[in-house]
């Protein structure tokens, strides 16, 4: 950074006291997290005129004093608003750049601020302020996408297509539910969301360095301020704490494999061999070369984006491991982490809602897939069960040799002559095509949670009553 190597060594005004000279260029490098932390800016003049008000009312600073802080600090947040603040590499962090220019905004005042509070409070406060309204937006976020699928899956509750397993097919079932599977899992995305705020409801303000302090704060004061349900219990543990960071990334990590899992579906499913789907122009590309080409680029990036968001995960989770209680600097490794895995799960998320919202579902070509691979056998196996009283075993082994006399001539199983099926079994009738059909497949797939158009709706509407 220019703004570094520029200023003077002098040594630090923060706790310059106990040193004779400044950091060395390389110190100062390794040491800085303003480059990243600034983003916490908003968070930080937040917390500290909480922390001042209480101070006040506590009468452990003048009221004065406490006025002078606010609107200094209200100056700085219109200063960082408009890009006029001044960030310096030597002043470390977010927290001693708004300090010191604090200080040079009101004087001697600013150096009651810091009162009863140490970084390491104050860093765990800003922090959680940032993660919870992250995870507030990936919330609003989830619930945008979730809504997508809901709409989705309504205008095809009835559209056919291959089910598969071993990406091989199985059974026909519908795109409806097929777009209700994703539906229940950023619904659960949502859910941990949800169950994160809750647990990260508490302000670590007041824990100071690690022991608390002998000043008479409030710490109910300050955390009801700043929207917390109460405060942290354990001073210790409040500033050693990254859990609500890890959980966020867990959380991410989850979300963005569901997301990927889905970009895998569209880029399998947008080729011209499958051709279930077309790609709107707004969430494809072009190839330089190869006019013909419609490229899923976004799918592949919102896949690509999930390596990034589990590195995130595993980084911080293996900065932590080894650290003693309570803060150690190490700590600082936690925002960019963080920040990059937010930023890529918002991308992710939005990229995604957009392309489940314009993309086109290739009906016919869903339907046409749906039937290929003898996908009603198990229609007739159950019917041999129903119909005919076998035993599923023995249903099952029937089946599988009409499957095989299908293959033999190169025929579905609904153009098989019922002579030839009644000679496999005798119990056979001509009742047996009116099952083998896809759509009657799938609409018999009545079961809680089955695939019948009947069943997909209601589970279309517990979630729109949810959503
Ligand atoms: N920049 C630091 C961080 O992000 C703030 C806390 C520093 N505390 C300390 N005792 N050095 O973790």
């Amino acid at each position: 950074m220019a703004d570094g190597s520029s200023e003077t060594k002098s040594s630090n005004q923060m706790w310059g006291g106990r040193f004779a000279s400044g950091p060395d260029a390389i110190m100062e490098e390794i040491n800085a997290s303003i480059g990243f932390d600034k983003k916490l800016y908003a968070q930080d003049i937040r917390g500290s005129i909480a922390h001042a008000t209480m101070l006040a009312h506590q009468g452990i600073i003048s009221a004065e004093d406490k006025d002078k802080i606010v609107h200094g600090l209200d100056t700085i947040l219109s200063e960082i608003d408009s890009g006029a603040f001044e960030f310096s590499r030597r002043l470390e962090d977010i927290h001693m750049n708004i300090e010191a220019r604090l200080a040079a905004l009101i004087g001697p005042a600013a150096g009651r601020l810091h009162t009863a509070r140490s970084r390491n409070d104050q860093v765990a406060l800003d922090f959680r302020l940032w993660v919870k309204e992250e995870l507030q937006m990936t919330e609003k976020a989830l619930t945008g996408l979730i809504a997508a699928f809901l709409d989705r899956a309504e205008e095809h509750a009835e559209t056919v297509m291959p089910g598969f397993t071993h990406l091989q097919t199985a059974q026909p079932v519908t795109f409806g539910h097929h777009c209700m599977a994703y539906v229940e899992m950023f619904g659960r995305d949502r859910a941990r969301v949800r169950h994160a705020i809750e647990h990260m409801d508490e302000s670590p303000i007041g824990a100071a360095a690690l022991a608390g302090t002998g000043f008479p704060i409030d710490r109910h004061m300050t955390a009801k301020a700043l929207g917390f349900r109460e405060p942290t219990r354990n001073s210790i543990d409040t500033v050693s704490d990254r859990d609500f960071a890890l959980e966020f990334l867990s959380i991410a990590a989850i979300a963005a494999t569901h997301l990927s899992r889905l970009a895998e579906e569209i880029v399998i499913w947008s080729t011209p061999q499958f051709g279930f789907i077309r790609l709107s122009d707004a969430f494809s590309t072009g190839s330089s070369i190869m006019p013909q080409k419609k490229n899923p680029d976004a799918a592949e990036l919102v896949r690509a984006k999930t390596g990034r968001v589990n590195g995130s995960l595993v980084a911080l989770l293996t900065v932590m491991k080894g650290l003693p209680l309570a803060y150690s600097k190490d700590m600082q490794e936690d925002k960019e982490q963080v920040f990059d895995a937010a930023e890529s799960l918002e991308l992710a998320i939005a990229a995604m809602t957009g392309m489940i919202r314009d993309v086109t579902i290739r009906a016919d070509r869903m339907k046409a897939a749906a039937g290929s691979g003898y996908s009603t056998a198990t229609d007739l196996a159950d019917w041999l069960v129903r119909e005919a009283g076998l035993p599923f075993r023995d249903a099952h082994h029937v089946t599988g040799r009409v499957v095989a006399l299908a293959e033999q001539k190169g025929c579905d199983l609904a153009d098989l002559p019922l002579a030839e099926l009644q000679a496999i079994n005798s119990a056979i009738t001509d009742k047996v095509y009116g099952v083998l059909t896809v759509e009657a497949s799938v609409a018999s797939r009545t079961s809680f949670g089955g695939t019948a158009p009947s069943e997909v709706r209601k589970q279309i509407a517990w979630w729109r009553a949810r959503n």
